[in-house]
């Protein structure tokens, strides 16, 4: 009996799998099984030997059932272990996110700049891309002869064959912004409009299409004071710090006086810093605006005076972040945008505003 039980406890014990498991079972507690083949025997037995063998063979029954299923639960259990192991997830890993755009680095500087410019009451005012001749040189005092206007230097849309009127063109400037609000809104005014503009121009600086920011103001008694108050304003807001700016007197068609204004900076080992240091910087073009202007914008001269400026926003995006190379900011290049881009648009604020 004991070498039975240490047979058979041994051998489901070591049963591989539940197919292994069920014909051990068979062959042990199966009605053709070793264990009832035994008990089939006690019909041959004295009573004596019965009363000793039956119990016995009960017994050793039972537990053979018993370690079977106790064999069943454990197979079943590593089973199930096996299958978590291999389909091992671990939810506590940070998510794998997609790939985000982000923000171009000339969004987020016209952001910064109408964001500024709006918290001392400027507005934004737009004016078409494809500009008239007129309001892009005529109305601005742009004389016929003057180099701007050659075919090398500026994009003209020509007429159909035939049609003499003078032909389109892709505005060289955002200056006509300044004409189209005159004659949208009169005086007084107060507007900024940035946006894109073209030229035959291709080099390191330049590029065909780049983008400016105009200002216009136009009240009854505003000086070159404001301007320069307004200009320092935004320059400080813009680059974080205080900065100086100078006036170096010169010539624009559409202003009397003009000035070009540059602003205080270092040049220290290839790297500007702006708002400390002896150099200067030339950023813009401004001046108080010519009374041939006003006029066509149709504002009389005799009432109303005011001040423009003009500056390039690709321009002080390079300065403000250190970008080296504008053409750079027009290839699509993917990990260029990822390495100059911003993760979101700022918007920043000028302390207490106007
Ligand atoms: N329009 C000029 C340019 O593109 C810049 C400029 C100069 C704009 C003087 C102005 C200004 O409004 O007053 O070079």
């Amino acid at each position: 009996m004991d070498d039975l039980k240490a047979k058979w406890l041994e051998a489901i014990g070591a049963a591989a799998d539940e197919s292994a498991l069920e014909t051990l079972r068979v062959q042990a507690v199966g009605k053709k099984g070793e264990i009832s083949l035994k008990m089939r025997e006690l019909g041959r037995m004295t009573a004596e030997e019965r009363q000793v063998a039956g119990p016995a063979l009960n017994a050793l029954k039972d537990e053979i059932n018993s370690a079977l299923s106790a064999r069943k639960a454990a197979l079943g259990d590593a089973a199930l272990e096996a299958r978590l192991r291999a389909e091992w997830l671990d939810v506590t890993l940070p998510g794998r996110p997609g790939r985000q755009g982000s923000v171009h680095p000339v969004s987020q500087v016209w952001e910064e700049c109408t964001a500024i410019f709006a918290d001392m009451g400027f507005a934004v005012a737009e004016g078409p891309q494809i500009e008239t001749d007129w309001y892009n040189f005529d109305a601005l005092n742009i004389p016929g002869h003057h180099p701007a206007r050659a075919e090398m230097d500026t994009f003209y849309m020509h007429r159909a064959e035939g049609d003499d009127r003078p032909p389109h063109v892709l505005r060289t400037h955002t200056s006509p912004v300044q004409i189209r609000s005159m004659l949208d809104q009169g005086a007084p005014i107060r507007i900024i409009a940035p946006g894109r503009v073209y030229r035959a121009d291709y080099d390191q600086t330049h590029t065909p299409m780049f983008h400016q920011i105009e200002g216009l103001a136009i009240d009854r008694d505003l000086s070159m004071a404001n301007l320069k108050w307004v200009l320092e304003e935004f320059f400080s807001a813009f680059f974080g710090t205080k900065v100086k700016t100078r006036f170096r007197a010169s010539h624009f068609p559409f202003t009397e006086p003009s000035a070009e204004v540059d602003i205080q900076c270092s040049f220290e080992g290839g790297m500007v810093k702006v708002g400390q240091g002896d150099d200067w910087l030339e950023v813009l073009g401004s001046g108080m605006v010519h009374p041939k202007v006003l006029k066509a914008g149709g504002i009389d001269p005799d009432e109303y005076q005011g001040f423009a400026f003009g500056m390039g926003i690709d321009r002080i995006a390079m300065l403000k972040y250190g970008i080296p190379d504008l053409r750079a900011f027009f290839d699509s290049d993917l990990r260029w945008l990822r390495h100059y881009g911003f993760s979101a648009l700022q918007v920043p604020t000028i302390r207490g505003g106007v």
